[in-house]
C-alpha cells in the first residue's frame, strides 16, 4: 500500500452498514469561482477525480447546488460506476449567482432534487442523502416527512442532515435514522463540539466542513506551525490529522481541484499526533475560537 492512503485513517461505518476511510473528498471545489459552472481547469479536475480510488478515498460528498449540477456531473464522468465508493450528495438548496445559496424545502422540490441527482449520477439509489439545510419557512415535518417517504421508496439508503443543532437531530429522528451530520467544523470554529459529542454518542458520521481553516493559527511561530516543522508536515495536514484524533465518528472531507493538493490532503491520514501535540492544538484552537465569538 502507498505511504499516501485514505485507509491510514481508520475506518467508519456510515448507517452502520457502508464502511468507508474516515478521510473524505468534498466535490465542491471542481467547480468555477464562487461554486458556480465549470471549474478554470477542468482536465485538472478531472484528474483529481479519477486519483480519489488510487489514494483509498472512498467516502466523496457532493451536493446538486455545486455548480449547479457540475459536480455531480463530472463525478459521473471520472468516477461511474462508483465501484467501492460511496457518493454522498445532497438537496434542498438553491442558486441565484455565485456564492448565492437559497433553502427550499417543499417537499416536491426535496423530491425533484433527488430524482434529479440520481439522473446525473446515472444510478437508481442514492447511498447518503442529505438535506442540506432544513428551510425555515417550511414545516420541518414536511422535509422529514417525504425524506422518509423517498427512503422507504428506495431512492435513499441513508439520510444525512446539514447545518443542524442537537434539538433539529432529535427532529428528524422522529421520522428516519440520521446516518450522518455535516456541520462547519476546524480547530478554530468550535461551535458544533455539542453536536459533535452527541454524534459520537449515537454512532452518527459526523462531516466538518471547511476543515482545512485555521486561520491566525497557521502562521509562522504559532503552536500549530510549530508542530507541523516537528512532524515535517504542513499546517493543513496537522489540521485534518487532529479532527482525525478528536473523534471516531469524524470524516473530514478536503475538498480540491488539484491533484498534488488532494496529495497533501490524503498525507494527513499517516499523521500521528501525540496526546500532548492534541492537547496544545486543542487548546490554542479554543483560545482563536473564543476570540473570534
Ligand atoms: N454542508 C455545507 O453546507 C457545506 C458548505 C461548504 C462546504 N461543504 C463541503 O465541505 C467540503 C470542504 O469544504 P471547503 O471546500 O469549504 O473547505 P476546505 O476543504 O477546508 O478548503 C478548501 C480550500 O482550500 C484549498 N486547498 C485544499 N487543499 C489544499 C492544500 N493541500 N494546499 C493548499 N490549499 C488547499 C482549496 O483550493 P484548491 O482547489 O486550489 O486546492 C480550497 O480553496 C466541500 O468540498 C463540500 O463538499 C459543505
Amino acid at each position: 500500500m502507498s505511504a499516501i492512503h485514505a485507509s491510514n485513517s481508520g475506518v467508519f461505518k456510515v448507517g452502520g452498514d457502508i464502511e468507508v476511510n474516515r478521510l473524505g473528498f468534498g466535490a465542491m471545489r471542481v467547480t468555477g469561482r464562487g461554486v458556480w459552472g465549470e471549474p478554470q481547469d477542468r482536465a485538472e479536475a478531472l484528474k483529481t477525480l479519477k486519483r480519489l480510488p488510487e489514494l483509498g478515498v472512498n467516502f466523496i460528498d457532493t451536493a446538486d447546488s455545486y455548480g449547479p449540477e457540475t459536480s455531480e456531473n463530472l463525478l459521473c464522468e471520472a468516477l461511474h460506476p462508483y465501484k467501492g465508493l460511496l457518493i454522498a450528495t445532497k438537496g434542498g438548496l438553491v442558486r441565484n449567482g455565485p456564492d448565492i445559496w437559497v433553502p427550499v424545502g417543499r417537499a416536491e422540490y426535496l423530491r425533484q432534487a433527488v430524482l434529479l441527482s440520481l439522473r446525473r449520477l446515472k444510478i437508481e439509489r442514492i447511498d447518503l442523502w442529505q438535506l442540506h439545510r432544513i428551510d425555515p419557512k417550511v414545516p420541518q415535518a414536511e422535509q422529514f416527512g417525504v425524506i422518509r417517504d423517498m427512503q422507504k421508496e428506495g431512492l435513499i439508503r441513508h439520510v444525512g442532515l446539514s447545518e443542524v443543532s442537537v434539538a433539529e437531530i432529535e427532529a428528524a429522528q422522529k421520522f428516519f435514522a440520521v446516518a450522518t451530520v455535516q456541520n462547519r467544523y476546524n480547530l478554530i470554529d468550535r461551535g458544533s463540539e455539542a453536536v459533535l459529542d452527541f454524534c459520537a454518542k449515537q454512532h452518527i458520521g459526523f462531516i466538518p466542513w471547511y476543515p482545512l481553516a485555521a486561520g491566525a493559527l497557521a502562521n509562522p511561530g504559532s503552536v500549530l506551525d510549530a508542530i507541523a516543522k516537528k512532524l515535517n508536515a504542513t499546517p493543513g495536514q496537522v489540521a485534518l490529522a487532529w479532527m482525525l484524533k478528536r473523534s471516531p465518528v469524524m470524516l473530514p472531507i478536503p475538498g480540491t481541484g488539484k491533484v498534488k493538493h488532494l496529495e497533501d490532503n490524503v498525507g494527513a491520514a499517516s499523521l500521528t499526533l501525540s496526546d500532548e501535540d492534541f492537547r496544545a492544538l486543542d487548546e490554542a484552537g479554543r483560545k482563536v475560537a473564543q476570540k473570534a465569538a
